[in-house]
């Protein structure tokens, strides 16, 4: 799909994506690099960061690539590094690298848990705390009158209320919604660094989406406001909107990008059976005097 943003928003910036190999966060790094950023992807599968920053390349964007976990602190501070000893500099980290299976909490080790924690959440804050001396406005790379850079954390919308078989899963996104806030408001003060995040709902062709809904099982998208899935597009134009001037009042907010699913309920009464005793209700509420309850008339 066409972008509605100018070719050039993002040009001179310098991203770095964990998790940018793949799904979301390839997504997110092609639509940058054709924004006119210089991108640097980490990722654990050397294979799969190859063939990411080749296709990257192939498209005409300066793309480099650095296998590393983002549960390894040595790893981090290696791959920050590296970026900036290759581009000079850095302006946007992103936090796509996430982990998901799903699972009963009484099935679920606690090793499971620590896992999907370690990466989505020590692993968020781990990146952050190794990146924010050369994001914070004034940092090495930075010209004098340059503003500081940006974070941004993909998160999710399920732990809002609860999820089947989430539990590690929401316990890890809750502790990123937590780390993007308390950021904004502690380097947005400090640094002049922006952190924000986007809640993705279920976005198609992504390894998330083949996990959480495979194909065995049947999923009914009846409940979905918008009736679709969204498209890994809508989450990369969303990154570009608060990664580029555009977002630059926008700090500490998390982005819920689902087509309204977050909100949707079952409908527990029929349009037109509404529509038919919603008066009849409301007859009897006038007639009855108050106090007495219209079964007592
Ligand atoms: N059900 C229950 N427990 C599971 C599990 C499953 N489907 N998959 C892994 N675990 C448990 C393991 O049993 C292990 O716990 P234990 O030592 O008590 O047995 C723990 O989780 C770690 O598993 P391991 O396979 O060693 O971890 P890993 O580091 O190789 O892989 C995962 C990490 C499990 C998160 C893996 O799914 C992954 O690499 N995911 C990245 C991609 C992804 O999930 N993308 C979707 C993002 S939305």
């Amino acid at each position: 799909m066409e972008s509605p943003f100018k070719p050039e928003i993002l040009k001179g910036k310098v991203a770095l994506l964990t998790g940018g190999a793949s799904g979301i966060g390839f997504e997110i790094s092609t639509q940058f690099g054709k924004h006119g950023a210089s991108i640097a992807i980490m990722g654990r599968r050397k294979s799969v960061v190859d063939s990411a920053v080749s296709s990257l390349q192939s498209l005409g964007i300066p793309a480099v690539g650095f296998p590393g976990d983002v549960r390894n602190q040595a790893d981090a501070k290696r791959v920050v590094e590296s970026t900036v000893a290759h581009y000079g500099k850095l302006d946007i980290l992103v936090n796509a690298a996430a982990g998901n299976f799903l699972v009963s909490p009484e099935d679920l080790s606690p090793n499971g848990f620590r896992t999907v924690v370690d990466i989505d959440a020590v692993g968020t804050f781990t990146m952050c705390h190794e990146a924010v001396n050369y994001l914070k406005k004034g940092g090495p790379g930075r010209s004098s009158d340059e503003s500081g850079g940006m974070i941004l954390n993909i998160s999710a919308t399920l732990h809002y209320t609860a999820a089947w078989y989430q539990i590690h899963v929401n316990a890890a996104k809750a502790a990123v919604d937590a780390i993007t806030r308390n950021l904004a408001l502690e380097w947005g003060t400090d640094y002049d660094i922006r952190v924000n995040g986007i809640a993705p709902g279920p976005i198609g062709d992504t390894p998330g989406m083949r996990k959480l809904g495979p194909d065995e099982i049947e999923t009914n998208r009846e409940y979905m406001p918008l009736f679709k899935l969204g498209e890994k597009w809508d989450i990369a134009i969303a990154a570009l909107y608060l990664a580029s001037s555009a977002g630059k009042y926008v700090n500490g907010m998390t982005l819920i990008v689902d087509g309204g699913l977050w909100l949707s309920r079952p409908r527990h009464m029929p349009k037109d059976e509404v529509k038919r005793l919603s008066r009849i209700v409301e007859k009897k509420a006038r007639a009855a005097p108050v106090g007495v309850p219209s079964s007592k008339l």
